[in-house]
């Protein structure tokens, strides 16, 4: 479904499935997210299970093929990851990717060693006549190799189908039902990397190409409308894109019956509510109920100056706000109860939250401020659970949202409280709000606003000395941010022209009152974060 450049055709007619796509059984590897990707790119659904998955849990998934996933271990150590072997005989082909395919050769009665040299980075696959992941590519091209141990001894049935200078690097059975590559397909690095997977999903395991956009969301609506008729569900938008995508694909099966509640926290940006508020009612016509809590949360937050404090304020005042409307809504809903919560949950949590039983212990912390509490009596409506970050864009398109919002760089759920270090006032609050505006405005003109992850002010706790005119000032230092990132996880500060910067910090001096100096923060992520609080 993302936008790629293989081109598969969906099959006329066919509707959207998340049945009878690929499971790719994940043994810790850093590339188990990617895979997934390059095959829904293909169109096919893909879903990720941890390999400590039952096979009734895979069979469930009516998979027409397996991938196992890359993993960190070696097939030697002694709590070295494992599937269950029964996965192997549920009669679909099997592909093993570097630590996958070790496990299955090894499982499967080979041999596996710890290599003399270490394969990182790029290698020559020189591929062997007739094999069918290799239909139709050159006799040699560059793959991405991350690995320290190798096959050295092929189980009975099997053959070489690929050779680098230093290992056997790829393997496939008589039969045509098992593979395994040592390289990486899915990462971009590796040529033809999508054309093997294309082969595997489609020719080797017939897949079909029916995950797509149009599909999806006419499935989500219609599976929506049924699991919700006569009943009433409530959203907490943020005006953040997957509240907003959640919340439209949930309007489009529930209308009015969908009530949503946007919270001003008197923590937003300039015109933020405002704006966000008009965009949600008259250009998207969602059922918006727009509360302005600012006081309150301005009143609860006097003199709290400690990050994690200002969280935890801010998280239980959101939830108090968003409980009383929802009395007042159930109240009110007498012949249509409130049954469902709708929630922009992403795939990415969905696999993180199950990954943590598996091996793949990547483990965020979620500081979401729309984290609410598990006793609220609701079902949970989640239509983007099974979607990557890029696909919810896709799915916005589709379903006409502006461009704007889309595109939108991702803003904390304490809002300035955190861009603010020291204690949250309304003269601070209007401090950093005008020196964001400046920051934001100049980001955009320069074009850096969607080529960045973020970019905002900071206001700093400390003064420091000026000159202005002819007098001293003893004034507010403001810090810029900007960063570029793939999900957060990593980032590093973004090489600005030295004219932007140049006219960011002329005109925060110059335009926000009792602000002196503007500095420039160059420090990645890790060792700092991205956020200064
Ligand atoms: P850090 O500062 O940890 O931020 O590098 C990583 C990403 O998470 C966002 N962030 C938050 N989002 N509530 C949120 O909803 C929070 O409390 C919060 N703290 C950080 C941050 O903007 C960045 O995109």
């Amino acid at each position: 479904m993302a936008e790629s450049g293989v081109a598969a055709q969906p099959e006329r007619g066919g509707t959207v499935s998340t049945k009878r796509g690929i499971v790719v059984l994940d043994f810790g590897g850093q590339y188990t997210q990617l895979i997934a990707r390059r095959i829904r790119e293909l169109q096919v659904f893909s879903a990720i299970l941890p390999c400590t998955a039952s096979t009734e849990e895979v069979r469930a998934q009516e998979p027409v093929g397996i991938v196992l996933s890359g993993g960190p271990s070696s097939v030697y150590d002694q709590d070295a990851p494992r599937c269950d072997r029964k996965a192997l005989d549920l009669g679909v082909p099997v592909l093993g990717i570097c630590y996958g395919m070790q496990w299955l050769a090894r499982t499967l009665g080979g041999k596996v060693e710890r290599a003399e040299r270490r394969e990182y980075g790029p290698a020559c696959l020189r591929i062997g006549r007739g094999s069918k992941l290799f239909t139709g590519l050159p006799a040699t091209f560059k793959v991405w190799e991350s690995h320290g141990d190798h096959v050295v001894e092929l189980p009975a049935g099997f053959h070489i189908t690929g050779q680098t200078d230093n290992a056997v690097a790829a393997i496939e059975n008589a039969e045509g039902r098992f593979f395994g590559v040592e390289f990486h397909p899915e990462v971009k690095h590796t040529e033809c990397g999508a054309e093997i997977l294309r082969n595997f999903v489609f020719d080797i395991c017939g897949a079909k190409a029916n995950w797509n956009r149009a599909g999806f969301v006419a499935e989500t609506v219609e599976a929506i409308r049924r699991q919700t008729e006569k009943a009433r569900a409530i959203c907490a938008l943020s005006g953040g894109v997957d509240s907003t995508v959640a919340a439209v694909l949930v309007n489009r099966a529930m209308g009015d019956r969908l009530t949503n509640i946007f919270v001003d926290t008197g923590l937003l940006r300039r015109n933020e509510f405002a704006d966000t508020l008009e965009m949600l009612r008259d250009r998207l016509r969602l059922n918006v109920i727009g509360v302005d809590a600012s006081e309150q949360f301005l009143w609860k937050l006097r003199g709290v100056t400690d990050p994690e404090e200002k969280r935890r304020i801010i998280g239980n005042e959101f939830i108090a706000v968003f409980a009383a409307e929802e009395r007042k809504l159930v109240a009110l809903a007498k012949g249509e109860p409130v049954k469902f919560l709708v929630q922009g949950t992403l795939y990415p949590d969905v696999i993180e939250s199950v990954s943590i039983k598996g091996p793949s212990a990547v483990i965020k912390s979620h500081h979401n401020v729309g984290g609410l509490p598990p006793d609220m009596p609701f079902a949970l409506i989640e239509p983007l659970r099974d979607l990557f970050k890029d696909e919810v864009r896709q799915i916005g398109r589709e379903l006409g949202l502006p461009e704007e919002i889309l595109v939108k760089q991702p803003f904390p759920g304490p809002g300035l409280a955190v861009r603010l270090l020291g204690e949250v006032t309304p003269e601070r609050l209007a401090t950093v709000r005008a020196a964001d505006a400046i920051v934001t405005e100049e980001i955009r003109r320069a074009g850096f606003y969607e080529k960045t992850w973020q970019s905002f002010a900071v206001l700093l706790p400390i003064h420091s000395v000026g000159v202005m005119g002819d007098g001293r000032t003893y004034g507010n230092v403001i810090a810029v941010r900007v960063v570029e990132s793939l999900d957060a996880m990593t980032a590093d500060w973004t090489r600005l022209p030295m004219a932007v910067l140049e006219r960011i910090s002329s005109r925060i001096v110059n335009e926000v009152p009792g602000v002196n100096r503007v500095v420039y923060d160059i420090t990645s992520k890790p060792p700092s974060t991205i956020e200064w609080e």
